[in-house]
């Protein structure tokens, strides 16, 4: 179901005026999208909301991983790729996600539940191997974890 345009403008209006507002609004507005992403008319309402030209939010939005212009699954699933989880079996933990998900890194389930990132430093070295599904991060994670994990966020999509 689309948002009412003047709903989804009343969402950003409480970050407008305040430091930082604009990427708080974007990501209001990216959180609240059923797929996970900034269409071109949350762009254009930013920039009116922020009275900053068109270009100045998508160059924004396309300086940050965090945000998507085009739609994602429900869930993000991000790997981190750097040294400190690859030497620990990161790759071994991608190459899982995408047997299990049935996808390519950078790809979305059928459902539309999952989409897998590879990504730079996630910034909990100290746990690697890492990931983080939204903003719950996985540390110590091997991939015999990994069916019980994902269970857990298909089940709760069924509740
Ligand atoms: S290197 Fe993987 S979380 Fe920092």
């Amino acid at each position: 179901m689309i948002e009412a345009p003047n709903k989804r403008s009343a969402q950003i209006d409480v970050f407008v005026g305040q430091p930082g507002g604009m990427l708080k609004a974007l990501h209001a507005l990216q959180s609240q999208s059923e797929a996970n992403f900034l269409s071109p008319a949350d762009i254009k309402l930013v920039a009116s909301k922020f009275g900053v030209p068109v270009a100045k939010v998508w160059g924004t939005v396309t300086f940050y991983s965090l945000f998507a212009t085009t739609p994602r699954g429900r869930h993000i699933i991000r790997v981190c790729e750097n040294a400190p989880c690859h030497v620990v079996g990161a790759s071994d933990i991608l190459a899982a996600l995408e047997q299990h998900l049935k996808i390519r890194a950078g790809g979305t389930t059928t459902d539309g539940l999952f989409t897998l990132e590879a990504t730079s430093c996630l910034g909990v070295c100290g746990v690697a191997p890492a990931i983080m599904i939204d903003s719950t991060v996985y540390g110590n994670l091997t991939k015999e974890q990994l069916p019980a994990l994902l269970a857990e966020y298909r089940q709760e999509a069924q509740a």
